[in-house]
């Protein structure tokens, strides 16, 4: 299908090459993940090990080693703030698909709909409390201070968006500030901390924490167009969740908005009204890649891909470097 090619025809990268040169570090912070998800209480495990052995990409605790590495860092410092950046990810993904009414989660079925709404937000918040936890363990301030930022404007970017959905007419700028909240947030803050935690000085933790906005922002607008463009089975989770809760992602607004008098009373039913049938879904998709929605959906992630490694260049060239350029370009490309 034609996203498929268009994300083809740019640079591809994966997060193989950081995961390799990571590898020690990341079975610490499994090790930290598994240790920390236990309570005497059973259903906060059961649960959490239903979402967290599932797997995941483990791209935000990898961004927090990369960084930390790339910083000059040596030892495990980076190790407890990555297994709480993770721990963060992993509440707000239970609180989301509550929120978004979501049935899949990293091929699963979501936990809400095992456990029910009630336990899946309050075992988020028992992980929320966790990554705390680990936080305060590492008695950065500094650290404490960016991952504490962040949740408050990842919670914030969760509940601007939720009063913008069925906004048919949202800007693009409102849009980024939503993405740039809800997510970037978390990928700058995971890649500021690494660096802190590595003694980096000023210039290199800003320059850390912008690729990590960067390359978050590239991350959801590539994750909105795979919305539409994406297959289930390879994401983990359903194609077309965001059209269903009629949530205003990029591929929809600029579809709404090159697709002509003749289709505003579709958008206008299903999106504004959210009055939905089973085949609405396809045709709205037929449209969003019609019209090139889609392909300026990834232009745009491509876009902040390279400002993301741009920000890199204070940095001398390196593996480290070079794994976390690939991440960027693995961003936009991902199918999963
Ligand atoms: C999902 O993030 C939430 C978004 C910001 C789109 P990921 O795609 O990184 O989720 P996992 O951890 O790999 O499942
Ligand atoms: C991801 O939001 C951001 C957070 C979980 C905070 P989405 O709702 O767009 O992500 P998916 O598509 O459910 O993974
Ligand atoms: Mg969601
Ligand atoms: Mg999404």
């Amino acid at each position: 299908m034609d996203a498929v090619k268009a994300a083809i025809a740019r640079p591809t990268g994966s997060a193989d090459r950081l995961f390799h040169l990571a590898q020690a570090d990341m079975q610490g912070v499994d090790a930290l993940i598994l240790a920390r998800m236990q309570s005497p209480v059973s259903i906060i495990p059961a649960l959490a090990e239903h979402l967290i052995a599932a797997g995941g990409k483990r791209l935000r605790p990898l961004l927090t080693v990369g960084a930390a590495r790339l910083a000059g860092g040596r030892g495990d410092a980076a190790l407890k703030l990555a297994a709480a950046v993770e721990f963060i990810h992993t509440a707000t993904l239970l609180h989301d698909d509550v929120v978004d009414s979501s049935q899949l989660r990293r091929g699963k079925v979501a936990a809400h709909l095992i456990w029910g709404a009630p336990s899946s937000v309050l075992v988020g918040d028992f992980l929320f409390a966790r990554a705390f936890e680990l936080m305060v363990e590492t008695g950065s301030q500094k650290a404490l201070e960016i991952l504490a930022r962040a949740s408050r404007v990842i919670a914030e970017g969760e509940v601007l968006q939720l009063t913008r959905a069925h906004d048919l007419k949202l800007s693009q700028a409102m849009y980024l500030e939503i993405i740039g909240a809800k997510t970037a947030e978390l990928f700058a803050a995971a890649a500021e901390a690494g660096a802190v935690s590595a003694g980096a000085d000023e210039r290199q933790a800003a320059a850390l924490r912008a690729f990590g906005h960067s390359l978050g922002l590239a991350f959801q607008l590539a994750d909105d167009a795979l919305d539409y463009g994406g297959a289930t089975e390879t994401l983990g989770k359903n194609a077309g969740d965001d059209f269903r809760e009629g949530k205003a992602t990029l591929p929809l607004l600029l579809a709404i908005a090159r697709s002509g008098p003749r289709e505003a009373s579709f958008w206008e039913r299903a999106i504004g009204r959210n009055e939905q049938t089973e085949a609405d879904f396809r045709h709205a998709r037929a449209l969003v890649v019609g019209v090139g929605a889609l392909e300026a959906t990834l232009d745009l992630a491509a876009d902040h891909a390279e400002t993301a490694k741009n920000a890199l260049g204070v940095f001398p060239r390196g593996e480290w470097r070079e794994a976390l350029e690939s991440l960027a370009d693995f961003a936009v490309s991902r199918r999963a």
